[in-house]
C-alpha cells in the first residue's frame, strides 16, 4: 500500500518542491536587490500613522530635544523607519523616555557635549520583508562608529513580535517593565 502511494504522489511531491525552490530563489533575488541599493537617511518627518507601535507621538517629539527619526530609503521610497531619543538612562514607558532625553538634552547644551550616551529605538516598522532586519543593521553600524554613543537599547511593547524581532537580530533581553520590554544590541 505504502509503495503504491508513494509511486502516485512522488511525482507530484518532487514537482511541488521544485516549485517551492524556484520561488525561494526568485524572492532571494529581489530581496538582496533591493539591499543592495537601499541607503540610511535622517528623515525631518514621518508618517505617524503608519507607526504601528507608537501612533500617537507627533514629528514635533521625535525631532525635539536631539530626538531623531531614520529612515531606510529604496528608490524614492522608505521602505522602514526607526525612531531615537538620546539619554544617560534607561528609560522603562515613554513619560521616561520623554524626560530623560530631555535631560540629556539640557546637560549636553550646558556642557557643550554631544546628546546622551545611549541611543534608545523606541519604534521600528517595515514596509518590506527585510526592512526592519536591514535598518538594525544599518544603525548598529552607525552607533559603533560614533564617538559618543556607546550603547544601543530599544524601548519595545510587550509583544512576541518585538521579542522574536529584537531576539533573531541579536540583542539581549535587558528587563521587563509593566508595560514595555528593553533589549540591548551590545556595542562595545
Ligand atoms: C517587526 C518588523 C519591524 C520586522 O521587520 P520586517 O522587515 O517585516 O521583517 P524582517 O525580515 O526584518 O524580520 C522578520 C522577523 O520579525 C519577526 N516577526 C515579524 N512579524 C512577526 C509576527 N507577526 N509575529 C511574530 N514575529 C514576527 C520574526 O522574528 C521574523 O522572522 P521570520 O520571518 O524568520 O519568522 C515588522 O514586522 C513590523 O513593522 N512590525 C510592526 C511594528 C512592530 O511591532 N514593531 C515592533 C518591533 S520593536
Amino acid at each position: 500500500m505504502i509503495k503504491i502511494l508513494n509511486k502516485k504522489f512522488n511525482p507530484r511531491i518532487k514537482a511541488r518542491i521544485r516549485k517551492n525552490r524556484q520561488a525561494l530563489n526568485k524572492n532571494l533575488d529581489n530581496f538582496f536587490e533591493w539591499v543592495k541599493g537601499a541607503e540610511l537617511i535622517e528623515l525631518k518627518e514621518c508618517n505617524t500613522k503608519e507607526d504601528p507601535v507608537r501612533p500617537e507621538l507627533s514629528n514635533e517629539f521625535r525631532t525635539g530635544y536631539g530626538r531623531k527619526i531614520f529612515g531606510v530609503k529604496y528608490q524614492g521610497e522608505i521602505h522602514a523607519v526607526m525612531c531615537f531619543a538620546y539619554t544617560n538612562e534607561i528609560p522603562k514607558s515613554v513619560e521616561e523616555l520623554e524626560k530623560f532625553s530631555h535631560d540629556a538634552f539640557l546637560q549636553s547644551a550646558m556642557r557643550d557635549q554631544n546628546v546622551g550616551q545611549i541611543a534608545i529605538a523606541y519604534t521600528v516598522w517595515s514596509k518590506k520583508k527585510g526592512g526592519g532586519k536591514l535598518i538594525v543593521k544599518e544603525v548598529f553600524k552607525k552607533i559603533k562608529k560614533s564617538n559618543h554613543l556607546n550603547r544601543l537599547v530599544t524601548l519595545s511593547p510587550l509583544t512576541e513580535m518585538a521579542t522574536k524581532f529584537h531576539s533573531k537580530n541579536g540583542a539581549k533581553l535587558l528587563q521587563v517593565n509593566e508595560d514595555t520590554q528593553n533589549f540591548e544590541y551590545k556595542v562595545l
